[in-house]
């Protein structure tokens, strides 16, 4: 069906200690957009449209944290997770905030189907966001992910995997393998497929055993088997022998592996979250 691109109506968000510049249309309420600067609290995200406002906001607004119950804590980062249903007002909040850097069409106002993961950064002036997932407390496709984002401001230095990496230790505890929701976004796709790539390279790396199967990769990493799949092609991992497909890492792969250990990455504490599965 045919649906009208809408113009982009706010420049500029001012969040916290900084200033993005904005992607896409989000539907905030006309009043706050007359002015070129949308002004966000970075606590509870309620937005204003004059510093005035949110000077007299910030008096006011008690949270030094996003609400909900923080699930995971490791030297100064958090993950927080909060029920669509429970913290309606701060996710329709997030909801509004990511459409500004999502380029889909509709957006989830519903947000009761959902449950909402933050990652957050901590300082003595509290938790800050960085991004965020969300994931259908049902998915008939078993999807664990509907939507990911990383704040511009956040961007590129790996939190984006960090995000993902997360997802899949909350699949791991499920005990199932999950899957991002599609279409992806092509940043989405890109940060998905160095993600796979990394886990399953590592994973191979590390064996020792010479056999693998695509399911047994699958149940250590709770990736699906249609993107273990997909990531071994990329890699160009698969290999046809006396007709049998046999998956064999070349030393082009083991040298982009070698590297990417030595690169300075920020890497979950599995024993840090605490968290049962929601029934
Ligand atoms: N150009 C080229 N490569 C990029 C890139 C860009 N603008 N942004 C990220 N990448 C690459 C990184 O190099 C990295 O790969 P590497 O580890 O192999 O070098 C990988 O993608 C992930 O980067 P990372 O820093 O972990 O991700 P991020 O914090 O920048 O977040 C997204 C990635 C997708 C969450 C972020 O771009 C985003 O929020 N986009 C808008 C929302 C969106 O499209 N979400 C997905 C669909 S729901
Ligand atoms: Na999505």
């Amino acid at each position: 069906h045919a649906e009208i691109a809408r113009v982009k109506n706010i420049k500029v968000i001012s969040m916290g200690k900084f200033e993005v510049e904005t992607w896409y249309f989000s539907p905030y309420p006309e009043e706050f957009c007359k002015n070129d600067i949308l002004f966000i609290c970075e606590f509870c995200l309620e937005a204003v449209g004059t510093k005035f406002q949110f000077e007299r906001h910030r008096k006011k607004c008690q949270l030094f944290h996003p609400p909900g119950m923080e699930i995971y804590r490791k030297n100064n980062f958090s993950f927080y997770e909060l029920d669509g249903r429970k913290q309606r007002r701060y996710t329709r909040n997030l909801c509004l905030l990511s459409k500004l850097f999502l380029d889909h069409k509709t957006l989830y106002y519903d947000v009761d189907p959902f449950l909402f993961y933050v990652m957050t950064q901590n300082d003595k002036n509290g938790h800050h966001i960085i991004g965020y997932f969300s994931k259908e407390k049902l998915s008939a496709e078993e999807y664990n992910v509907a939507c990911i984002l990383t704040l511009p401001q956040y961007q590129r230095k790996g939190f984006g995997k960090l995000l993902i990496s997360f997802s899949y230790l909350l699949s791991k505890h499920e005990k199932k393998a999950g899957s991002p929701e599609k279409p992806l976004s092509d940043l989405g796709l890109l940060s998905y497929r160095s993600y796979w790539a990394d886990v399953i390279l590592e994973l191979l790396y590390n064996r020792t055993r010479s056999e693998v199967s695509i399911s047994e990769i699958s149940e250590e990493t709770s990736i699906k088997e249609d993107d273990i799949y997909s990531t071994l092609t990329n890699l160009d991992l698969l290999k046809y022998y006396q007709g049998k497909t046999i998956i064999c890492l070349s030393n082009k792969n083991i040298e982009y592996h070698e590297k990417n250990l030595k690169k300075k990455k920020i890497k979950l504490d599995p024993d840090s979250l605490e968290w049962t599965p929601p029934k």
